[in-house]
């Protein structure tokens, strides 16, 4: 299977090294022909060395610009004239520029007919029906298991094991900093302190304010009804509440009267259409949300013929997240073999 990796961050470095230390994981075996990042120069050419690539982007490093495969090319050039057979796209999530520039690339990879897989949830959030319509046309895999609860199989549960079914609604707690910070404020400490402390066991951003302001929930929250309940929304649609308001004297109340206060996002059919909101609520201490403590995360989704389904995830890290990526490419290699789409 023939790589191009458009960001090479903290996901795709763990990624690399997951399949460098075992390379029978994925079948035939996977081999780079890109690696593109914003700033630390990028590669292109058959046989990168997906392990040297790792050491020299470590603790800030770039490729060296006489690397014998040191490209010009940007992202988008790779992505419309490389010859590779899965993007990789692991850049950042963009809310401002609407899911771009991850988005084109994306666009770029399924109008040649390849396959795709993204941990961004920013291209899902924004044009999942566009990009699924593409794939579907193209007979090209999109997939994006990592782009919401971090590698657990939500996306799969829902496409693989929820068949026949409609689902009418969802909810979940999405975000594992606001978690976090929430039951630091339940601790009695502060919302500056909360972020701090999430800064430092390197959950939160440097600039946390997309997580505490609700960005990264309304993005999960529309790449979820538009995956999950073919709703046609974007983050801008989702009515959205933050947690920089809550106080540790609410937070404290809450729990005083059996509740704890969390960062819900929802998802419900209305008529025709598909309302979504990111708020906080307190939920009662009974509930399996309420067990949701720090970086984890919880998703209930309701469907027409079954009870509810709860799936939740203790503390994932970066190794689930790249697990995520990993699981969407062993599907890919595996269909290819079988002559099937996943
Ligand atoms: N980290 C997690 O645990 C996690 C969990 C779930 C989902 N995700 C998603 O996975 C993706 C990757 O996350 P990460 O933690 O690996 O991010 P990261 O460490 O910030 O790495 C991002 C990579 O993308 C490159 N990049 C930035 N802007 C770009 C552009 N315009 N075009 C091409 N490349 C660009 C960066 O290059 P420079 O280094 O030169 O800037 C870097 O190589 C993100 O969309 C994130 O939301 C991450």
């Amino acid at each position: 299977m023939k790589v191009l990796f458009i960001g090479f961050g903290n996901v795709a470095r763990r990624l690399a090294e997951i399949v460098s230390a075992d390379p029978s994981l994925i079948d035939g075996g996977l081999e780079a022909v890109g690696i593109f990042t914003r700033s630390r120069g990028s590669l292109a050419g058959p046989g990168l060395d997906l392990a040297r690539a790792v050491d020299d982007l470590k603790e800030g490093g770039s490729f060296a610009a006489d690397h014998r495969a040191a490209t010009t090319l940007t992202p988008l050039e790779a992505s419309e004239t490389l010859d590779y057979d899965v993007l990789v796209e692991l850049s950042p999530l963009s809310i401002e520029g609407r899911g771009e520039p991850a988005l084109s690339h994306i666009r770029a990879a399924l109008k040649r007919g390849r396959a795709v897989v993204t941990a961004n949830k920013g291209p899902v959030a924004f044009a999942f029906g566009e990009l699924q319509a593409l794939a579907s046309a193209r007979n090209a895999p999109f997939l994006f298991e990592s782009a919401v609860m971090d590698g657990a199989p939500l996306f799969n549960l829902a496409r693989a094991g929820l068949k026949g079914c409609r689902v009418q609604a969802f909810s979940g707690i999405l975000n594992g900093t606001t978690n976090a910070i929430l039951a630091h404020l339940e601790r009695g400490g502060t919302l500056a302190e909360g972020i701090a402390a999430a800064q430092a066991a390197g959950i939160a951003e440097a600039d946390p304010s997309h997580d505490v302001d609700g960005w990264d929930g309304a993005a999960k929250t529309a790449a979820l009804a538009n995956v999950l309940m073919g709703a046609d929304v974007t983050p801008f649609d989702v009515s959205r509440q933050g947690i920089g308001a809550i106080t540790a004297t609410e937070a404290r109340k809450a729990l005083d009267e059996g509740r704890r206060l969390k960062l819900v996002c929802r998802g419900r059919r209305r008529g025709s259409s598909v309302e979504t909101s990111v708020a906080v609520e307190a939920v009662p201490c009974d509930d399996p949300f309420a067990l949701v403590d720090a970086y984890g995360a919880i998703v209930r989704i309701e469907t027409d013929r079954m009870h509810p389904v709860v799936i939740a995830q203790e503390g994932p890290d970066l190794n689930d997240t790249a697990y995520g990526v990993l699981n969407d490419l062993i599907e890919i290699a595996q269909g290819a073999r079988k002559g099937t789409m996943p």
